[in-house]
């Protein structure tokens, strides 16, 4: 059986800081686990552009077609904020979002119990959260024509277009109801079906997709009450389904319920390939972080939870013997919680410990100076918070979600 193959973009800011510490859990993987992955690497973003005078090239992008996944860290920054919109980083990210067809984007928002006392509402409003945001990716006001800056009379206007058709609603919908159905099946939509055309289509297709699924409650809210029920009442949402413009602002708003975006993963999933798994991109929710880049102070916490374990994991699930799952499904749950220790400090969200030494090893904190070093992972000593929310079942490894979406079951 051939290696899983994963493509590396790293990109710009503290996308390449926070890489190194990915290539370092996949030696792991390889030396320590015998878990091997073909992995290559190249360049996106402002890198890309400095380089081939493009965020991304023609062979980056066939390349990124042909892998199983591609991990993506972060692009942009301030140095290409006066490019041409055409060849500005995020170009070259929507460029793979949308030739991959990466409809589906996955952003959960987990609020771990060590960490609710981060979030900037009370913690018993945050405790055990966890929400998954289904984001349409690949249509809707970022990609619809017509598009541009134009002269009318006097004056400049600045066009964008909302534009959805059923089929593109009909398949994140679907997505969202099959994760639902893994979850506790609830499905809420959310839309500006009172002012939005395109709301009113969202809202009919959802609703008729809806009926193929009679075991998940399917609920609809407009997104502006969606966006304030959100910090009332986080916990009343499973899933959340909405379009790329409501979602983008949605998941950010549900990102920070969990106390900072530095540590969430994304998954933007498409339509299955060959082998029947689906293109998969994933990348930490948060971007290239310029004010940090360079020092040493970037949190991995993000991209290697989304792009190493749990992409591994849903690769080496989709890949490997049976044999695999056990010890996996064992020892994963308890690594983010070691790794979620960091200080607050007034000039930046967290002030991680020294990331040089394991990744896993649980870090000094102001207020436990003396939480002993763990020299390697000790899979043996879950955290105990993590452990009984888990049982309580009010947290669901993201690992357990993307693997059933990858296989299935
Ligand atoms: N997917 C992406 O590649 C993506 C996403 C968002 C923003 N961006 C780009 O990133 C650049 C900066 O955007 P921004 O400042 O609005 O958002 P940002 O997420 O880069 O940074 C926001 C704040 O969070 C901090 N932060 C973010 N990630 C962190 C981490 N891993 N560890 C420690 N601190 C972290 C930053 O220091 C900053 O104070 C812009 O050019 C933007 O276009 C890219």
């Amino acid at each position: 059986m051939s290696n899983p193959s994963i493509l590396i973009l790293p990109g710009d800011g503290i996308g390449p800081e926070v890489m190194t510490e990915v290539r370092k859990v996949i030696t792991w993987f390889g030396e320590g686990r015998d878990i091997q992955f073909d992995v290559s690497e190249a360049l996106v973003g402002g890198a890309a552009y400095d380089k081939h005078g493009v965020p991304l090239t023609d062979e980056t992008m066939a390349h990124a077609q042909e892998v199983d996944a591609v991990l993506l860290g972060a692009v942009g920054g301030p140095a290409y904020d006066d490019l041409d919109f055409s060849v500005k980083p995020e170009r070259g990210l929507l460029r793979l979002r949308k030739e991959m067809d990466l409809y589906a984007n996955l952003r959960p928002a987990q609020c771990f119990d060590a960490l609710a006392d981060f979030s900037s509402l009370k913690k018993e409003i945050v405790s055990g959260l966890d929400i998954m945001i289904l984001r349409e990716l690949t249509s809707g006001v970022y990609f619809g024509e017509p598009r541009g800056i134009f002269e009318e009379g006097n004056e400049r206007v600045g066009i964008n277009t909302q534009r959805y058709t059923e089929s593109e609603i009909e398949r994140a919908a679907r997505s969202a109801f099959e994760l639902a159905m893994r979850r506790n099946k609830k499905v809420c939509s959310m839309e500006k079906a009172n002012v939005m055309e395109s709301g009113i289509l969202w809202r009919e297709v959802t609703t008729r997709v809806g009926k193929d699924y009679p075991e998940v409650e399917l609920s609809h809210m407009y997104a502006d009450n969606g966006a304030m029920q959100l910090v009332r009442a986080p916990k009343q949402f499973d899933v959340i389904l909405t379009d790329n413009l409501f979602g983008d602002i949605l998941s950010d708003c549900a990102a920070m319920l969990t106390g900072s975006l530095g540590m969430l993963p994304s998954a933007s999933l498409g339509a299955p390939m060959a082998n029947g798994r689906p293109k998969a991109m994933y990348e930490p929710v948060h971007g290239s972080a310029p004010d940090i880049a360079g020092q040493g102070k970037a949190n991995p916490i993000a991209c290697t939870s989304a792009l190493r374990w749990r992409c591994a994991t849903a690769l080496i699930w989709a890949t490997r013997p049976p044999a695999w799952k056990a010890p996996l499904r064992k020892c994963l749950p308890t690594v983010p919680a070691r790794r979620i220790c960091w200080e607050k400090t007034a000039s930046t969200r967290f002030r991680p410990a020294k990331w040089a030494t394991p990744l896993w090893q649980p870090c000094r904190t102001a207020s436990n100076p003396r939480r002993p070093e763990i020299k390697r992972p000790c899979l043996k000593r879950p955290c105990a918070g993590f452990c009984r929310a888990r049982e309580r079942g009010r947290q669901r490894p993201l690992f357990l979600w993307l693997h059933t979406f990858f296989c299935g079951s």
